[in-house]
C-alpha cells in the first residue's frame, strides 16, 4: 500500500516539475572548409537523411520540397554511374511552414551490398551518394546523445559551428572502422525549430549512415521533429500519443532496438508496443531500448522526484520483457549501470570490464555533444546508487556498440582522443542471457494504470500549449 501512495504522490508532483540544470557549452569554431560547405549546404535547404528501415533491407530516405511538388522519388543502382537503376516511388506530408517533406521507403536491398542513390522530385535531383548493407549480424553502432544543434538568437552562426561539432564527432567515430547505424537518444535539437534539424544532419556522414532519432523534451519544445523525421514501424495503435512522436522499432543484425517517446507517460501503450514487436520478432537475441530521459544516471537534485516517477513507470517493462541494455540522454552526464532488476542492483559491475549473463538491464547514459553538463565548485554530480561507472567530460562523447551474436562491446571516446576512457563488453550465451524471467510485479497494472491518466492530461495540456503558441515556432 505504501508503494502504491508513494507512486501516486510521485506522478502528482511529477505534473508541477520541469527541471533544468547548468549546462555549458562546447561547440567548436566551424574552420574554414566547414563554412564553405555550409554555404551551400544552408541555401539548398532540403535536410535530407537516411533513418533505418524495418529492417536491413530497407532504408527509410526523406528530405524536404517546394510546396508545389509533384512526385518525390529515390533511385538505387549497384553502380556509381546509376546504371539500372530501381526507382522508389515516395510520398509527402505538408510541413507546418506549408511545403513539403517527402518520405520514402527504399526497399528489397540485398546483404553485404553497396548501393547508390539519388533522390529527386519533379523540380530537383540530388547528388548521388551510397551506403552499404550488412553481411551477417556483426555491426558497429554509434550511440551519441543531447546533441543540442540550437539556434541561438537567431543567429545561424550557432547552426552552422554546432552542425560542424556534430560532424567532427560523426567523422570521428567513421575514421575508427565501419559505421552502421547512428543512435541517438533525443534532444537532438533545444528549440525543436526546423533549422535545429536541418543543421543536426548536415554531416555527409548521415548521407551514407542510417540516423535513428528519438524525441526528448527539448524537440518537443517545436513541432518540426514529426514532419522532419520518417521511422519505421511507428505505433499506429496507441491511444495517447505525443504531436511530435510515435514508439517506433527496427531490426538492425540480431538486435531489436525500441525507440520510445518518454514525453509521453502512457506506459500501457508503451507496453502492448513492445507486445507486439516481440511477437512480430520472436528469435531476435538482443533487446535495446533508447529514450531520451535518465534513470539512475547523473542526480539533478531537483529532477530527483521525476526520477523516481520514470523509474517506476519504466522499470518493470525491462523486467517483464527481459531488455539487454538501455540507452538514455537527458542528465548530459556518461554513466553506465550496475545489472537492474525491480529498480534494484541485481549483480555489480562496479570495476569490472566485461560480465557474461548479466542478472538483469544494463543502462547507460552518454554524455552531451554541445552541452556538457557543468561543474560546480569544482565537484563531480551524484549518481545513483545503481550506477557501476561515471565519467563527467566538458568534450563532446560518442560511443561504439560492436554487435556480434554472442556479445555488444562499448567503447567510449571523447572527440579527439586516441584511446576510449571505457569498454565494456556484455555478453550472453542464450537469449535469455541471466537476466530473471518473473519480472512482473502484483502492483505493476495499477502503476501503469496511475502512468496512463497522468499521460493522457499531460498531452491534453501539451497539445493545447502548441496550438495556443503555433507561430512562435513555425518558420524558424
Ligand atoms: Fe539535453
Ligand atoms: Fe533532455
Amino acid at each position: 500500500m505504501n508503494r502504491i501512495k508513494r507512486t501516486v504522490s510521485l506522478l502528482l508532483c511529477a505534473l508541477l516539475l520541469c527541471g533544468s540544470v547548468g549546462f555549458g557549452a562546447s561547440a567548436l569554431e566551424a574552420d574554414d572548409a566547414w563554412q564553405r560547405y555550409w554555404q551551400t549546404y544552408s541555401a539548398d535547404g532540403v535536410g535530407m537523411y537516411m533513418a533505418p528501415g524495418a529492417d536491413e533491407t530497407e532504408r527509410n530516405i526523406s528530405w524536404y520540397a517546394d510546396a508545389d511538388t509533384q512526385s518525390c522519388r529515390v533511385a538505387v543502382s549497384e553502380s556509381a554511374d546509376m546504371s539500372n537503376a530501381r526507382t522508389f516511388s515516395g510520398t509527402s506530408v505538408r510541413t507546418p511552414e506549408g511545403d513539403l517533406r517527402c518520405k520514402t521507403t527504399v526497399h528489397s536491398l540485398w546483404p553485404g551490398k553497396t548501393y547508390y542513390y539519388k533522390c529527386a522530385t519533379d523540380k530537383w535531383e540530388s547528388e548521388t551518394y551510397s551506403f552499404s548493407t550488412l553481411s551477417d549480424n556483426n555491426f558497429t553502432a554509434m550511440y551519441v546523445t543531447d546533441i543540442h544543434v540550437s539556434l541561438e538568437d537567431d543567429d545561424a552562426d550557432s547552426l552552422m559551428n554546432q552542425s560542424y561539432t556534430f560532424s567532427r564527432v560523426l567523422e570521428d567515430a567513421a575514421g575508427r572502422g565501419e559505421l552502421d547505424l547512428v543512435i541517438s537518444a533525443g534532444d537532438q535539437a533545444s528549440r525543436g525549430y526546423r533549422s535545429e534539424y536541418t543543421a543536426l544532419v548536415a554531416s555527409p556522414v548521415l548521407r551514407s549512415t542510417p540516423f535513428a532519432l528519438c524525441p526528448g523534451n527539448h524537440d518537443r519544445k517545436g513541432i518540426a521533429y514529426r514532419t522532419f523525421t520518417d521511422n519505421p514501424n511507428e505505433d499506429s495503435r496507441a491511444i495517447v500519443h505525443s504531436l511530435i512522436a510515435r514508439d517506433y522499432y527496427y531490426v538492425k543484425g540480431d538486435a531489436l532496438f525500441f525507440v520510445f517517446d518518454s514525453n509521453v507517460g502512457s506506459m500501457t501503450d508503451h507496453r502492448n508496443f513492445v507486445r507486439r514487436a516481440l511477437r512480430a520478432n520472436p528469435d531476435v537475441k538482443w533487446r535495446v531500448a533508447v529514450f531520451h530521459h535518465d534513470l539512475y544516471g547523473g542526480r539533478i537534485e531537483r529532477r530527483e522526484s521525476e526520477n523516481k516517477l520514470l523509474r517506476a513507470i519504466w522499470a518493470p517493462i525491462f523486467d517483464e520483457f527481459r531488455f539487454d541494455l538501455v540507452l538514455l540522454g537527458h542528465s548530459h552526464y556518461y554513466t553506465i549501470s550496475n545489472a537492474v532488476f525491480k529498480n534494484r542492483t541485481n549483480q555489480s559491475l562496479a570495476g569490472l570490464d566485461s560480465v557474461t549473463d548479466p542478472a538483469g538491464t544494463v543502462v547507460m547514459v552518454s554524455g552531451s555533444i554541445n552541452r556538457p553538463r557543468s561543474v560546480e565548485d569544482g565537484e563531480e554530480p551524484p549518481v545513483g546508487e545503481n550506477v557501476a561507472y561515471a565519467y563527467l567530460s566538458q568534450a563532446p562523447i560518442y560511443n561504439l556498440l560492436d554487435f556480434t551474436e554472442d556479445s555488444v562491446t562499448v567503447r567510449s571516446y571523447e572527440l579527439g582522443a586516441e584511446e576510449a576512457f571505457h569498454t565494456f563488453t556484455i555478453a550472453k550465451t542464450s537469449a535469455q542471457g541471466g537476466h530473471p524471467a518473473n519480472g512482473r510485479s502484483f502492483y505493476d497494472p495499477f502503476v501503469r494504470f496511475v502512468a496512463d491518466v497522468y499521460g493522457f492530461f499531460n498531452e491534453v495540456v501539451t497539445t493545447a500549449r502548441f496550438r495556443l503558441h503555433w507561430n512562435d515556432f513555425v518558420g524558424k
